[in-house]
């Protein structure tokens, strides 16, 4: 490889935040012990708030953003890799303490990095990334309820932020295992396009607004959540007995207010989400399982291909809830 290659730079000089594509250099990197070739990375939601101002979330400057990667490995001082490997890093605060996938080259620990199952290419392996990891996450905590607990068969299954990266790859997932699946939405618009995932029924967020009582009428087997915030009370109290709660994100607001009610009455259970953190097992797991869950056709036509100038332009959009779709990033476009 050339010693020299493209990223894009965030910095914050004199409290003035700048993004550019910058030329740097291999010794730049200065973490980790594999050097990836990047193929893809791809346009989170934390991404755009790190690429809009730091979003709190990076703290040394300059950085180079990214919190997930496909790539195949040129240098590895690991003997689990070796060159030419395809390779996957979603999370583990690469991208946000470590430099990241927005870069022609990334090197990082080998403790961070699974293969690229056979069954996906490095492009498929971006069309999910994190949001399609974390919704697969989701997916097999509802799942849970069948074969962990051994309860009974999941039925109907609530996602909310339905049409956003997340909620759209969870409902593909849980439609394809069976489930029916309700689709919670602010955009009137949209639900054809949920239904075309595989949605049963479309509910208007409007409904998860107000006061709830303690305990409704149980609905829900489980309940992919992205959202939090208030609508969760009410969530909680339609959750039927035994049922699960995958909570993965805040895209309404942290705080939940709520009960022991549905806990202790229903034994509902709420399970937390963190992507970032997930074991290398459980990545393997998943990563594996995503071929037989994702119509990869489907993702394809809502993905668009952006370069590091579309990337600049387009993060602005995410954060207005303008963008629709999935958005990978391709370095050498
Ligand atoms: N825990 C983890 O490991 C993990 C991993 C990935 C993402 N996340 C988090 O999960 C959340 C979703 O991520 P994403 O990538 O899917 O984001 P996204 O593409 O921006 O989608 C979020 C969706 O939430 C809904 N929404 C937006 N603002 C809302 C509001 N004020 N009240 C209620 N609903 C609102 C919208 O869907 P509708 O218009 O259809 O309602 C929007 O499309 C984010 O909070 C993200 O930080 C967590």
């Amino acid at each position: 490889m050339s010693d020299k290659f493209q990223a894009i730079i965030i910095d914050n000089q004199n409290e003035k935040f700048t993004r550019d594509i910058k030329e740097i250099n291999k010794n730049d990197l200065k973490d980790g012990n594999v050097l990836i070739k990047i193929d893809y990375s791809s346009l989170n939601y934390k991404d755009a708030l790190i690429l809009n101002n730091g979003g709190k979330i990076v703290r040394k400057f300059p950085f180079v953003p990214g919190i997930d990667f496909s790539g195949k490995v040129v240098e590895s001082e690991d003997n689990k890799f070796k060159k030419d490997d395809k390779v996957i890093l979603t999370g583990f605060r690469v991208g946000e303490a470590y430099f990241g996938g927005f870069s022609q080259y990334a090197k990082v620990d080998s403790n961070f990095l699974i293969k690229t199952p056979d069954s996906l290419d490095n492009k498929k392996a971006m069309m999910l990334g994190t949001a399609g990891f974390t919704a697969l996450q989701c997916s097999f905590a509802i799942k849970a309820r069948e074969d962990l607990l051994l309860g009974e068969k999941v039925s109907d299954v609530l996602v909310t932020g339905s049409t956003g990266g997340v909620g759209s790859i969870a409902i593909m997932i849980l439609s394809k295992m069976g489930y029916n699946v309700h689709a919670v939405t602010g955009k009137r618009d949209k639900n054809d396009y949920l239904k075309n995932l595989g949605a049963k029924n479309i509910i208007d967020r409007k409904e998860f607004e107000g006061e709830s009582k303690l305990l409704e009428k149980g609905i829900w087997d489980g309940v992919v959540d992205t959202v939090g915030g208030s609508a969760l009370t009410k969530i909680f109290a339609q959750v039927k007995p035994n049922g699960i709660v995958a909570a993965c994100g805040n895209a309404g607001g942290i705080k939940i207010n709520t009960s022991v009610m549905p806990f202790i009455i229903r034994g509902v259970k709420l399970w937390g989400i963190d992507s970032s953190g997930a074991s290398i097992k459980r990545r393997e797991f998943l990563w594996n399982e995503a071929d037989k869950l994702i119509d990869f056709d489907k993702i394809q036509s809502l993905t668009k291909e952006l370069s590091f100038k579309d990337l600049l332009e387009t993060f602005p959009k995410l954060l207005k809830g303008e963008y629709f779709g999935r958005a990978i990033v391709n370095p050498n476009k």
